[in-house]
C-alpha cells in the first residue's frame, strides 16, 4: 500500500478527507500533522485528534505545526467551519496524546524512516510543507509526490482571484509549486463539481454507523455556508477529500499537466495560482492540475469507503 502523511486543518472536508484515507487499505497512513487554517492551531490539533479518536485510530501519529504563516497574519475560516472549526457532529474527546515533536519534525523522520517514497496530502495551508522543504532539502527525494487541494484556474473563493488554502501562506505556496517535485493539485476547478447534494447525505446517514453518523452531520454543517445562491451550487463542494479519491480512483478526474505560478505580491491577485493552460508562459509544466470530476464516482466512492465502518 502507498504510504502518505496527511497534513491538514480540519475543517469539515479535511475531516472526511482523512476519514476516506482511513476507510482504504490502499493507503498506508504514516503520520497527520495539522496546520494552521480553518481554525487556531490548537483548534485544528485537537479536531485531527478528535476524528481519529472516533474512528479508534489513536495508532497514527499526530503532531501540530506551525503557529501562524510564514510571513503573515493568520486568517481563519470560522465563517465556513465554526468556532471549534467542526461544528455539527458530536465528537468524542481526544483518546490520545500528539507527539512532542513539530509536525515538520514528524514528516522528517517518518520520511527517513520510511523504505519507500511517501506521498504528502496537503489540505489545508502549505506553511508546515514548505517549512519541511526548506528545512530538510536532503529529503527531497523521499516524496513521490504532493498532492494538495488549493488554487484554482478559474476563480478564487476567498478573493476573487485566491483560494483560501493559498490565500492564507502565498509565500509557503511558492516554495512548494518551485520544489520541482511533482504535484498534483486539486484546485477549485475540480472541488466545486465534486457537490455533495442533500440526497447524498440521506444516502450517507442511512448507512448508520459512527463514523458516516459523524459525516452526515458535518456534511449538513458544511451546507450552511455553501447554499448561498452566490456561489451557483446545487449541493457543498467537497474540495478535501479530492485528494484522496485521486489517490484512490485517479480515473474519476480530468487532469492536464500546466506550469503554475503562485502571486506573492500582486494588489488584487495575492495567492492566486496562475495556470498556464495554454503553454503561454514557454515554463515547464511543474503540476498536474484536475479540472473536472465524474461526480457520481466520486460519491460512490465515499459512500462505499464509510461503510467500512459498519
Ligand atoms: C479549502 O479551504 C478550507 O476551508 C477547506 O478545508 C479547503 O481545504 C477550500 O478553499
Ligand atoms: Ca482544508
Amino acid at each position: 500500500s502507498r504510504p502518505i502523511i496527511l497534513d491538514c486543518d480540519p475543517g469539515h472536508d479535511d475531516a472526511i478527507a482523512l476519514i476516506l484515507a482511513c476507510a482504504s487499505p490502499s493507503l498506508d497512513i504514516r503520520a497527520v500533522t495539522t496546520s494552521a487554517g480553518n481554525q487556531t492551531p490548537d483548534k485544528t490539533l485537537n479536531n485531527a485528534l478528535r476524528i481519529l479518536t472516533l474512528m479508534g485510530r489513536s495508532d497514527i501519529p499526530v503532531a501540530g505545526g506551525a503557529l501562524k504563516p510564514l510571513a503573515r497574519e493568520l486568517i481563519i475560516a470560522d465563517n465556513v467551519h465554526g468556532e471549534s472549526g467542526l461544528d455539527g457532529p458530536s465528537l468524542p474527546e481526544p483518546g490520545f496524546e500528539p507527539q512532542t515533536e513539530h509536525a515538520v519534525e514528524l514528516m522528517a523522520r517518518v520520511l527517513e524512516e520510511s523504505d519507500k517514497p511517501v506521498t504528502l496530502v496537503p489540505t489545508g495551508p502549505l506553511t508546515n510543507i514548505a517549512l519541511l522543504l526548506a528545512t530538510h532539502r536532503e529529503l527531497t527525494d523521499k516524496i513521490e509526490r504532493i498532492v494538495l487541494m488549493g488554487g484554482g484556474a478559474e476563480t478564487g473563493n476567498w478573493t476573487p482571484a485566491a483560494e483560501f488554502n493559498i490565500y492564507v501562506d502565498p509565500q509557503a505556496a511558492d516554495m512548494v509549486f518551485s520544489s520541482g517535485i511533482p504535484i498534483t493539485m486539486c484546485g477549485l476547478d475540480v472541488t466545486h463539481r465534486a457537490q455533495i447534494m442533500d440526497e447524498d447525505i440521506e444516502r450517507i446517514r442511512a448507512i448508520d454507523n459512527p463514523v458516516s453518523d459523524v459525516v452526515a452531520d458535518l456534511l449538513d454543517f458544511f451546507m450552511i455556508y455553501h447554499r448561498d445562491p452566490k456561489w451557483g451550487l446545487e449541493g457543498a463542494p467537497l474540495h478535501d477529500p479530492c485528494t484522496i479519491a485521486w489517490l484512490l480512483a485517479p480515473e474519476l478526474f480530468t487532469a492536464q499537466d500546466c506550469w503554475v505560478g503562485i502571486e506573492t505580491k500582486g494588489e488584487y491577485t495575492q495567492g492566486m495560482t496562475v495556470v498556464d493552460r495554454y503553454q503561454l508562459s514557454g515554463k515547464p509544466a511543474n503540476a498536474t492540475v484536475l479540472f473536472d470530476v465524474y461526480r457520481q464516482g466520486f460519491v460512490d466512492l465515499l459512500a462505499k469507503s464509510l461503510r467500512y465502518f459498519s
